[in-house]
C-alpha cells in the first residue's frame, strides 16, 4: 500500500518497488492528469487519496508484467496515439521500420508513380501499420485484415478517432479480401516459436498475435504462400531476428523475385519484401 503523500515520494515509492523512472512518471502523469513536466515542477504536491490508490493499482500492475500502454491504454506509433487494449499487441518501435519502407516506396520508389495505389494491411491488431500508412500516403487505398473481432473494433475505433479512412475486413489471413489484388502487402504475423523462453515475460498481450508454431514460422509461411494470388507487386514482412534466411527461402519458392531484408535500429535483420510480378 502506498502512503506517499506527494508527488516526489510517490516516485520515491515506485522506484523503490523496481519500477523504471520513465515508467513510473508516465504512470503517475497519466492518474494526476498532468505532464512529466508538470511532474517535475511540482514535487511536493499533494495526491488526493483516488490519484494515490490508482497509483498504488498501477504500480502492482506494473510489478506483475502489464505493459505500460495497456495501464495508459494508448501507445505512440508513428506521431499516431492509439488506444491499445489486452485484445491487441502493444505497438513495437521496430514496426515502424515496416512502415518507413511501404512509404519511402508508395512515395519516391517503385510504387511512387501510381495514382491510387492498393495497399493491405495483414493482421493489424490496434491498426498501427494500416493507419500510419494511410495517413502517411493520402493517395493510398489501404485496406486491413484481422482474424480478432475484439482487435479490429479498437482498429476502427482507432481509425474514427483518427479521421483516417481504412477498409477493415475481419478473417483470417487474405480469406478476408476475397480475390482482391494489391500493389503492396504488409505483415506483421505472429512469428515466435512457441518454446521461446521470452514469451515467459509477454503474458499479458495476446498469445494469437505472438506465437506461431514450433519456429514462429507457420503464419509467415501461408501468408508468402499464398502471396500469388493477392500480390500485383510487393510483399513486405516483419520477422524475428533469425528467421531473414527462412523467409526469404519462402519468397524464392512461392515466386517472389527482387527478395531484400532491412534491418531494424539495432542491426538485425528483421524485414524482408519481395516482388511478384504481375
Ligand atoms: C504481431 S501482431 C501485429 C499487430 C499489428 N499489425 C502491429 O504491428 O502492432 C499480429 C496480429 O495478427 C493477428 N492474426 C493472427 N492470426 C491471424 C490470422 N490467421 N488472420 C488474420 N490475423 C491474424 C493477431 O490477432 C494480431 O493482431
Amino acid at each position: 500500500m502506498i502512503s506517499a503523500g506527494n508527488v516526489d515520494e510517490a516516485l520515491q515509492f515506485a522506484y523503490a518497488l523496481g519500477i523504471e523512472r520513465l515508467d513510473a512518471m508516465l504512470l503517475l502523469a497519466h492518474r494526476m492528469g498532468q505532464s512529466r513536466v508538470w511532474l517535475l515542477a511540482h514535487g511536493d504536491h499533494s495526491l488526493s487519496a483516488a490519484e494515490r490508490d490508482a497509483f498504488g493499482a498501477d504500480c502492482r500492475q506494473r510489478l506483475d508484467g502489464v505493459p505500460v500502454a495497456y495501464l495508459l491504454g494508448e501507445r505512440e506509433f508513428r506521431g499516431l496515439t492509439l488506444r491499445v487494449t489486452p485484445e491487441v499487441l502493444v505497438p513495437r518501435p521496430e514496426t515502424e521500420g515496416l512502415v518507413d519502407w511501404a512509404l519511402e516506396w508508395l512515395n519516391a520508389g517503385p510504387l511512387g508513380g501510381l495514382k491510387a495505389p492498393r495497399v493491405l494491411d495483414l493482421g493489424t491488431g490496434s491498426g498501427a501499420v494500416a493507419l500510419a500508412v494511410a495517413k502517411g500516403c493520402p493517395r493510398a487505398r489501404v485496406t486491413a485484415t484481422e482474424h480478432s473481432a475484439a482487435a479490429l473494433s479498437v482498429a476502427r475505433d482507432n481509425a474514427e478517432r483518427l479521421g483516417i479512412d481504412v477498409d477493415w475486413r475481419l478473417g483470417d489471413w487474405w480469406q478476408a479480401v476475397g480475390a482482391a489484388r494489391f500493389d503492396l502487402a504488409l505483415a506483421n504475423p505472429p512469428y515466435v516459436a512457441a518454446s521461446d523462453p521470452h514469451l515467459a515475460a509477454l503474458s499479458h498481450e495476446p498469445a494469437q498475435a505472438l506465437v506461431s508454431g514450433p519456429e514462429g514460422l507457420d503464419d509467415l509461411r501461408r501468408i508468402i504462400g499464398q502471396a500469388r494470388a493477392h500480390a500485383d507487386g510487393w510483399l513486405i514482412v516483419e520477422h524475428g531476428w533469425n528467421q531473414a534466411p527462412s523467409v526469404a527461402g519462402m519468397m524464392l519458392d512461392a515466386g517472389a523475385r527482387e527478395i531484400q531484408t532491412r534491418a531494424d535500429l539495432a542491426g538485425h535483420p528483421r524485414i524482408t519484401g519481395g516482388r511478384w510480378a504481375q
